[in-house]
């Protein structure tokens, strides 16, 4: 275990605010985050893997303890590819790896910051295709016998940008690698938006659409290396059919996903967008150009700045769309998780 001579959280999260935490280590071995929690039972603790889906609210007053398993192993069958990748090891090198070796399967999933470890947290997603599609199993440390455990992917009861490790084990567990099946026989997913121009393309590999999928990233969606953010800042809410009808009624061009007979995806980014919120700023943070649904650290944005601009994107739509968005990225308070409604609090 590694203990970092300073305490600056700014180079350890995307959004790059300038915040502190009383200490950040890293951990090597499963062994270093046992030693973390061994040593400092009281204190709090948060994992971090690039820090691409977090916002930090305030100070972080205890350890942050930043993931660096590495090492990943490959085992063939006739039919399917099985990889186990350690927790530390970064999400979109994997997924250039896997396309490169000509084991399909994670090329719409490209260019998603962060690491393996916290990809089945909230089981990203992105192009039609979720981790879970390809999650064989996840290898997770239980911090309170100190054991090591295998979920099925069943067991991790994945859901739209959802899974057991934010319910239940919650801050129980620590993902420490994860398996993947990945078959040899390939199937596309080109369903959504732009990738269908692929559908007709003769020859179509894997690769082909890793590059349309980052193409399409680098147009819509800022660096965080240039300017700061947490990707989608909320989730695309799910409302009743009949909200949406009445909505589609008023606005046919809409964009919504139905999910079952009862329940209708909207389109999150759509709606601040129609707010005429594109641009909007308070202090140094802004919502995207771009993307509406993303929020930026535009220049120098205090955190304070980030939270009043979550809650007038939130109040506005609600106003005039009747709709309550939810944040997607996990707000962190001075000693734990907190959210938008504590946060504006403070
Ligand atoms: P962190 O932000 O460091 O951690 C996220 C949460 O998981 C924290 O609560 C942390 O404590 C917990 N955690 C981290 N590692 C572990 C572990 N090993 N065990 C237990 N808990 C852990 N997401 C998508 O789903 N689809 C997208 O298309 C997408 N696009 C993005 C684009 C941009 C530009 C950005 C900045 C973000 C985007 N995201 C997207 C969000 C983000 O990339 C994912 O949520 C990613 O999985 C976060 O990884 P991370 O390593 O940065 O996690
Ligand atoms: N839209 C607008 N204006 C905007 C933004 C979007 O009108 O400013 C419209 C688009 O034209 C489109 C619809 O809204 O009709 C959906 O937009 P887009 O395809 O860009 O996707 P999204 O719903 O905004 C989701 C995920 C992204 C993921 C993309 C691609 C969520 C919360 N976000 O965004 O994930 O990369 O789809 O699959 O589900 C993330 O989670 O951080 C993330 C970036």
């Amino acid at each position: 275990m590694k203990t970092l001579t300073s305490t600056s959280l700014k180079p350890y999260h995307t959004f790059g605010l300038e915040l502190n935490a009383k200490e950040i280590v890293e951990a090597n071995t499963v062994e270093d985050f046992l030693l973390v929690w061994a040593q400092k039972p009281s204190e709090p603790k948060l994992i971090v893997g690039e820090g691409s889906n977090l916002l930090f609210c305030e100070d972080f007053d205890g350890t942050v303890i930043l993931n660096r398993l590495k090492g990943i192993t490959v085992r063939e069958t006739k039919t399917e590819w099985f990889l186990h990748v350690a927790g530390g090891e970064n999400w979109h090198d994997l997924v250039k790896w896997t396309v490169e070796n000509h084991m399909p399967g994670l090329e719409n999933l490209a260019l998603i910051p962060g690491l393996v470890g916290s990809a089945p947290i909230q089981n990203i997603g992105a192009y039609g295709v979720e981790l879970k599609a390809h999650c064989d199993y996840v290898d997770v440390l239980m911090l309170d016998g100190g054991h090591t455990d295998r979920l099925s992917a069943l067991e991790c009861e994945f859901g739209y940008r959802d899974s057991v490790f934010k319910r239940q084990l919650k801050d129980k567990a620590i993902v420490t690698g994860v398996g993947f099946r990945l078959p040899k026989q390939w199937q596309p997913v080109l369903g959504y938006g732009a990738l269908s121009q692929l559908q007709d393309k003769e020859n179509l590999t894997a690769k082909d659409v890793y590059d349309m999928v980052c193409e399409i990233r680098r147009e819509k969606l800022p660096d965080p290396k240039k300017i700061g953010n947490a990707g989608s800042f909320f989730k695309n809410p799910v409302v009743t059919k009949c909200l949406a009808d009445r909505l589609l009624a008023a606005h046919p061009n809409m964009p919504c996903f139905y999910v079952n007979d009862a329940e209708v995806k909207l389109a999150a980014g759509w709606l601040i967008d129609q707010c005429g919120l594109k641009g909007h700023r308070v202090g140094g943070a802004a919502v995207h150009n771009q993307q509406a649904l993303v929020l930026t650290n535009a220049d120098k944005a205090t955190s304070k700045d980030v939270v009043t601009l979550a809650r007038q994107v939130v109040d506005t739509v609600h106003r005039q769309f009747g709709v309550k968005l939810e944040h997607e990225v996990r707000f962190m308070g001075r000693n734990a998780e907190t959210d938008l409604e504590a946060a504006c609090q403070r």
